[in-house]
This record gives structure tokens, sequence and C-alpha cells, in this order.
């Protein structure tokens, strides 16, 4: 009905257009949606069917005819990535596509600062407007589910909460450009083996608990304007065209408008893209019979099978129209917005940015004195040491090389040891201490032994001379580390690492630790090592982030996104054998259910080694008693919960308020406690200030399976405030009354 009505006015207002002379589809001062009607009314089958598929590795097309453009798209999600040839998966050569690696999404993750999540994706944004792009492939959402998943360093963590809160200002803000961001990747790709085939299977609850409620912020606060689908299965069906992740869920329940972009060859069947919610086709893979250049974008599943189709009768009209309605109003979000910005890159102000998300994504795992000394290791005090060894690979190496479609070209890159070095000049020497090889797909390269054993004696040698060890390792961007298209073989560090630190821990225990990577690692030398710093990946700014926080020039802030096991198979995706992870002849099934991260290690009794939410600082805070506005509310009702957090040290700092609450009523299977509010604040020394939480019914629902909805029981909660996830300060109870059926 909408639909004819829109139609109605379209043709009123072509005929009173004629005489403005623009049709009214150009006419920018009528809405979208009338233009967008116009465009579809004078567009034959054959020009809809064309708008929804690729026409190059990155372009999709417009309507020449009408002078509607193309549609360009970058990955994503940390920078904008160099420009590839139109068909084949090499790079163009470009000489004017250097950009700004902006720190992993972990790093702004563990930032827990929307304000900086929202710098972000203006800075992104104005770097893609620049590159003219008008899709930016990313943010990723996937939950990280196990340490294992080659692809966690591009997402944003264990919690659907903090997620959800962070991804919403990076979208916002990067939309401003004109640029559209495609929110990836829909559903449950949370791991790379397998990738393109696995059918994962879980329960309602986790489905609707763990891994869509940041999607859905995405679309409801973000107002996200495309989606990516998954290369996973999703219950039996392909998550690119899954009839219950796109039609029902994304839009039908959550009134998506956007477009439903594939993964690069996640589409596999033309009917049930045709009516199952998808509307642009990218990166499909040849038949197998031809080789890429033959296979024409034309033999895309949504191209000339899909037009045939709607010829036969075998599908009806109305697919096609909502895919081109969808395509088209894109198109006047993004190429045709005639209002939008014209974007810059590689600019101070991008820099800063980069840097300040390193700054205080940055998290000090562990810092103790060394031997018999009193203070802790960092900040290092440089009047202190005259010969500082920086040790390891990762000091040196180009970080955004390899890794998969998130490999990024800049322009300039502060590496660690640059970092250090303008911070402590001659001071530091540096060994290179391991060799981890190029990043290739597929398969890794042989280091030979000879060259191992050098390099490690080398490194080992000069720690001797020296007064203090900076190791700077962890893992890298090559295949089966933290790359797409595989999964971690092994919990472990790579490349002889450990055998390293332990070796040079032998003759010079003044060690600082620096790990670069986007997941949790092994740590067995852990009580050895004084001074622990979790890097991620940092991008363009990283080396002079670490040097800030090394040196103390900036106070770390940064908490953990995911928790830390101290073994793999503490984690809850890994407790229940294969079939829960990798999976079985590629059937998987969720085992641990919502049990994701800490809520399974509270609620199993299975203490992490770094918790989610922990990060160390150079001052003290102390907590005082949380106080709550009344012991009990219902629906409509709120409930604020206060309490005080003074600055106790020397220096000043940024502490993570963190909100968990708990139901202790117990009518279902609840986690002990669940992430539902933080606050970063900033304190001068003595500085005291009170943080309150607004605690609303929606903080307190599950998802009930017996009524297919969210829920609420009436009954006792309780609050718990602290500075992690295990390290609670103070906690209120309070009981909710009512039964409320919330939203969906
Ligand atoms: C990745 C996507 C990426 C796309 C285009 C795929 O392999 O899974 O995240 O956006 O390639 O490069």
């Amino acid at each position: 009905m909408k639909n004819k009505l829109l139609i109605g006015s379209a043709l009123f207002y072509s005929v009173f257009s004629l005489n403005a002379q623009l049709p009214v589809y150009l006419d920018k001062k009528l809405s979208i949606d009338l233009r967008v009607q116009d465009a579809l009314s004078k567009m034959t089958l054959e020009e809809k069917v064309k708008l929804c598929y690729a026409q190059s590795k990155f372009s999709s097309h417009g309507v020449p005819r009408l002078g509607i453009p193309e549609l360009w798209m970058s990955d994503g999600p940390h920078g904008v990535r160099a420009e590839i040839n139109w068909n084949d998966w090499g790079y163009a050569g470009w000489t004017n596509d250097s950009i700004t690696a902006f720190p992993a999404l972990t790093c702004l993750a563990a930032t827990w600062n929307p304000e900086l999540s929202g710098d972000y994706g203006n800075a992104i944004g104005e770097e893609a407007r620049f590159r003219k792009k008008d899709v930016l492939l990313g943010p990723g959402l996937n939950i990280y589910r196990t340490p294992l998943n080659g692809r966690n360093f591009e997402y944003m963590g264990e919690d659907p909460y903090l997620a959800s809160i962070l991804c919403v200002p990076y979208i916002q803000e990067l939309q401003k450009n004109g640029v559209a961001a495609c929110v990836k990747h829909f559903a449950l790709n949370n791991q790379e083996l397998w990738r393109d085939n696995v059918d994962v299977n879980l329960s309602d609850r986790a489905l609707y608990e763990i891994y869509l409620p940041a999607f859905k912020a995405a679309v409801h606060e973000g107002q996200a304007w495309s989606m990516m689908g998954a290369y996973n299965r999703v219950r039996g069906q392909h998550a690119c065209h899954s009839d219950l992740l796109l039609n029902k869920i994304l839009k039908e329940d959550w009134k998506f408008d956007g477009v439903v972009i594939t993964d690069w060859g996640g589409c596999h069947d033309t009917y049930e893209s045709a009516v199952n919610g998808l509307d642009i086709e990218m990166g499909s893979y040849t038949n197998g019979l031809t080789t890429e250049s033959e296979f024409t974008y034309d033999d895309y599943y949504l191209a000339n099978p899909y037009l045939e189709m709607l010829k036969k009768g075998e599908v009806s009209e109305e697919t096609v129209n909502d895919k081109a309605t969808r395509i088209l109003r894109t198109h006047y979000r993004t190429s045709m917005n005639l209002d939008k910005p014209y974007g810059s890159v590689a600019t101070k102000e991008h820099y800063d940015v980069a840097e300040e998300i390193g700054n205080e994504g940055i998290v000090l795992l562990k810092n103790s004195p060394v031997s018999k000394k009193k203070t802790p290791l960092l900040p290092l005090d440089a009047s202190k040491y005259n010969n500082i060894l920086v040790v390891g690979d990762n000091a040196v190496r180009f970080l955004n090389e390899g890794g998969g479609s998130s490999e990024l070209k800049v322009k300039d890159m502060i590496s660690p040891l640059d970092g250090l070095r303008s911070t402590y000049g001659e001071k530091i020497k540096f060994a290179q201490g391991y060799a981890a090889g190029k990043p290739m797909y597929g398969r890794e390269e042989v280091i030979e032994n000879d060259v191992v054993e050098k390099l490690r004696k080398e490194a080992v040698e000069m720690a001797k001379e020296s007064d203090l060890i900076i190791m700077v390792g962890g893992l890298n961007k090559n295949h089966f580390q933290d790359c797409e298209g595989g999964d971690r073989l092994s919990f472990g560090l790579p490349f002889g690492q450990n055998e390293l630190i332990e070796e040079l821990l032998k003759v010079n225990p003044n060690m600082v630790l620096v790990l670069l990577s986007g997941n949790a690692v092994d740590m067995p030398w852990i009580n050895k090592i004084p001074a622990i710093v979790q890097g991620w990946y940092l991008g363009t700014m990283g080396g002079k982030s670490l040097a800030n926080v090394i040196s103390g020039k900036v106070n770390p802030s940064g908490k953990l996104p995911f928790s830390f096991p101290a073994k793999l198979e503490d984690c809850g995706a890994h407790a229940f054998g294969e079939i829960s992870y990798p999976g079985i002849d590629r059937r998987q099934e969720y085992k641990e259910d919502i049990l994701v991260g800490y809520r399974w290690h509270d609620t199993k009794k299975i203490p992490a080694l770094f918790p989610f939410g922990f990060g160390m600082s150079y001052t003290t805070f102390d907590y005082g008693k949380a106080s709550a506005s009344a012991s009990s509310f219902s629906d409509n009702e709120n409930l604020t919960v206060k309490i005080s957090v003074k600055n106790s040290g020397k220096v000043s700092g940024k502490e993570v308020v963190q909100l968990y609450i708990g139901d202790e009523t117990g009518k279902v299977m609840r986690p002990v406690k669940e992430l539902k509010g933080f606050d970063k604040i900033s304190l001068e020394p003595g500085e005291e200030r009170e943080v309150s939480f607004t605690i609303k019914a929606q903080d307190l629902q599950y998802y009930d399976e017996s009524i297919s909805n969210w829920n609420v029981a009436s009954g006792k909660f309780k609050a718990y405030i602290g500075s992690s996830s295990k390290d609670i300060r103070s906690t209120v109870s309070f009981t909710y009354k009512n039964n409320l059926t919330v939203n969906k």
C-alpha cells in the first residue's frame, strides 16, 4: 500500500516537475522515498536486476541511462584498503591510495570509550569519502567466542552490550560522510575454519542474547545503511540468503531499510537469494569450469539466472522491486548524496585520533617490581636505564600487511621500535630474536632451524649486556595467526617465542613483554615476567601510543574486551569437544549456549587468567559503597544506582566503572552477571566523583523461548559495580516487580 501511494505521488511530481526541468528522481528537494519510486518507475526489469550484482571486484552497477552512478565499496574496517584490480584480487598499484591505519577494532573496544568510537568513525569516514567510496565494509561485530578465531582482531570482543554501545557512534559518524557502514558478518561467523559452509546451530537464547544484540544496535541506534551476510550456514541455510536472519529478523522484526550485501562469494543459490532478503551479490567465484576472467559477472546467481526466473514467473517481480528500492535508497544516501563532504586522508587530525585510541586501548595486564625492588617496573623511568634492549619481530614488522581483507597500505607507520627510540633515544638497542616469515595465504613460511638459533642467541647475548628488555612479540597477520581464512592452530605463541622468552629471562629478569595480537595467548611464563602490556594492532601511530604508555606519558586505561583463559579448555567454546568447536563434518553446535566469555568463567567458577573488563593503571581507584534509589521498582520505572570513585594515587588517570547485573531469582538459567552499563571517567589525584547508572526493565530481560520474545521475571536482582568482571567493589540488591514482555 505504502509503495502504491509513493508511486502515485511520484507520478504526480513527475508531471509537476516537468516544468521545473529536473526529473523527480534527481530533484534533491524531494524526499528520498519519492525519488527512489520515480527512478524505479523509469527502469526496465533488466536495469533493476543489474543493480543486484557486482560489475567488478568492489563495485556494483548503476543505471547509466538514467545517470545513476555505480556503487563503490572498500574494506574496512580499520582503514580504507588500497585499490584492487577490476577483475582479480591483485592490487591495482595506484599511487594515491595510501591512508591512515587506525587501531584494530579490538583496541577500540578496549578503550571502552564511545566518544573515541565516534572520532574513529568520522576519521575513517573522511578517508573513505576522499577515496570516493560509497560503502565501507565494516565495522565487524561478530562475538569473540574462541581465542582461536583468526578474525577476532576485527571485532569488538565477547560482550554484546559493550559491542553494541561502541559500534553505534562509529556507524553514525562514518555515515555523516555520505559513506554507508556495511556491518559484518551477519551472523555467527565466529570462526574462520570452514567459514564457507560450517553450519552453526544454537539455541534461540544464545542467538538473541549473545550473537545478535550488536547487529541490532547497529540497525536501530546506529541506523546502518548496509549489512554484509556471513559466509557460514545458520541452521542449515547460508547466512547470505537465510530466511531467518535476513527476512524474519533483519527486515521484518528490526525493520532494516538498507541493503544486504553478500560476503565476497557468499551467495550460493539464485532462488534463495531472490526470496530471502539478499540485495547485492559480490565476489562470486567461478563455476569451477571457467577461469576467473572467463566467468562473467552476468553469470552471478543474481544476474542472468535471476532475470530468467523473473521472466518465467518463477519468482515474483516484487522481489526485484524491493531489492532495487533498497539499492537506490543506498545510492541517494551515498553516491547521489549531493550534500556530502569531500573528505580527507592521512591528516594530522586522523593521526591524532589513531594515537588517542591506541593510548586508551592499550591494556596493562601485569606490573610488578623486579626481584627485591619496591616500585613496579612500569612506567619506565628513562633516568634509571642506560641500555634498553628491544627484542622481537613485532617491534619492526609491518603489521598492516597480511590478515586478509583488512590489509592496509599505510602512508606512515611508527613501529614500536621507532616509538621507543624517539622516547629513549640512543639507549635503545634492537635484536630481532625470532623470525616469523612473510604473510602468505594458505601456508606458513618455514624458518630454518639455524636461523631460529642464530636470532635467539644474538638476542640472549645482547640481553646479558642490557639493563632492561622490552620484548615486542605476540601474533601477526600471517595465515593461521590473526588472519582471515583460517583459525589459529594452537593457543600458544608462535615462532618459538616461548623458548626465546624463557632464555631471555634466564639472563635478565627485567622484562616488559608487549603482546601485539587480536587474541588471548597461552602464557606459561606469566609468573616470571614483571610487566605485560596487551598492545593489539595499533596501526599508523602504534609505536607512539606504546611508547606513551610505557614511559608514563599516558596512564593506561584500556580494559580487556574479552577474557584471557588460562588454558584453551577453560573457554566455554572448547569445553564440549569437537561438536562445539570446530564442529563435526562441518556441523557445529554451540554447546556452551549463552555462557560465552566471562559468563562462562563466572557461572562455572573457572577463573580466567585475565578477566573481561580487566586493565591496570599507574594510579589506584577507591570505590565507595553502592546505593540504589529504591529497594524495588517495576516496569515503566527506573532505578538509579550510584557509587563514588576516588583517584587515590599520585597521577591522574581514567577508570572504567562497570555495572553488571545478576538475576538472583533463578527461574531460568542466567549467567551470574552481565554487563549493563559502564562509564569511563577521568580523575586527578585525590579527586572523587559520583558515577550513576540507570537501570530499566530491559536491562533485566532474557530471551524467553517459550514465547519467542524478551521477558523479565519478577524477582531479586543484584547490581555489581567494579573495576573488572572479577574485581567487584560493591553490590546492591533490589527487586523487580511485575511481568513485562519487552519489545523484540
Ligand atoms: C571478507 C570480508 C571482506 C570481503 C571483501 C571477504 O573475504 O570476509 O570481510 O569485506 O572479503 O574483501
